[in-house]
């Protein structure tokens, strides 16, 4: 490995890029392989096996084909439906996965209300399970399921009065409730604007990107993998579509 290969950074499809823009931020001279798997997407009403069989081609595409220096794992359903075979299979590599900034959002509300929205996977699995019994100390959490909202994004649709609809849906109910909504997924932080306007500006938003992008830059300085050069990004898109590839940097660029 050298300190000028690619950094590959996953996703079931454009949501990593919530992802993506934390890292370019925190590491500007790195090289970037945006892999967004849209053809499978969404992942989050998948089996586990399935998302793990997914997540685990992708690795070996990234890992071996494209011989990526380290794996930024950008979707929280993959992370946790496979982080600890990816582990497994390429223990000498840099594999960096993310999860719900729960921790953050107890630390930061001691004994409040927490929302967490994410897929049905992630809302299912043993490792969020895990990490509420962690990190919640005297907060209540709640989970929330939001079907429709990888789609959309998916779509290209983050700014539209359907977002609005759809986020009234699902988070009327927790008007005035939230002290603060851990947004779970990475295609969710593209719907914030939405969520606002349903939520007004007493629940805190939080998501998972940026101490992601800390946790990879961390693990790259300590290898002594930092590049510092000029950066660059990739991006490739399984769905062979243009628009997946234009949407991916219009998300980038977005707010
Ligand atoms: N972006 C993925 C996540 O962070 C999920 C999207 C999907 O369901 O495909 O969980």
């Amino acid at each position: 490995m050298n300190r000028e290969s690619y950094i590959a950074v996953f996703d079931s499809g454009v949501g990593g890029v919530s992802v993506l823009r934390e890292l370019r931020a925190l590491c500007p001279g790195e090289r970037f392989y945006y892999f967004g798997d849209s053809a499978n997407a969404p992942y989050g009403r998948k089996t586990t096996d399935q998302v793990r069989a997914l997540t685990l081609e992708a690795g070996r595409k990234l890992l071996i084909d494209r011989d990526c220096k380290a794996l930024v794992v950008a979707c929280n359903t993959a992370t946790a439906a496979a982080i600890t075979d990816l582990r497994a299979a390429y223990p000498d590599r840099i594999i960096v996965g993310i999860e719900p900034a729960l921790k953050l959002a107890c630390d930061r509300h001691p004994g409040g209300t927490i929302g967490i929205m994410a897929t049905d996977v992630t809302l299912r699995e043993q490792k969020l399970a895990a990490l509420m019994e962690r990190v919640k100390r005297d907060c209540t959490v709640l989970r929330v399921h939001a079907p429709g909202v990888v789609e959309l994004v998916e779509a290209g649709k983050c700014d539209s009065d359907e977002a609005v609809a759809l986020m009234e849906r699902l988070l009327g109910p927790h008007i005035g409730q939230l002290d603060a909504l851990v947004l779970g997924c990475t295609h969710y932080p593209f719907m914030k604007k939405a969520m606002r306007t349903v939520l007004g500006e007493g629940t805190e938003l939080l998501d998972g990107g940026e101490g992601t992008a800390r946790e990879t830059r961390r693990r790259l300085l300590e290898a002594g993998l930092l590049n510092e050069g000029v950066g660059e990004l990739i991006v490739e898109n399984s769905s062979g579509d243009p628009e997946k590839i234009a949407l991916t940097h219009r998300l980038l660029a977005s707010e």
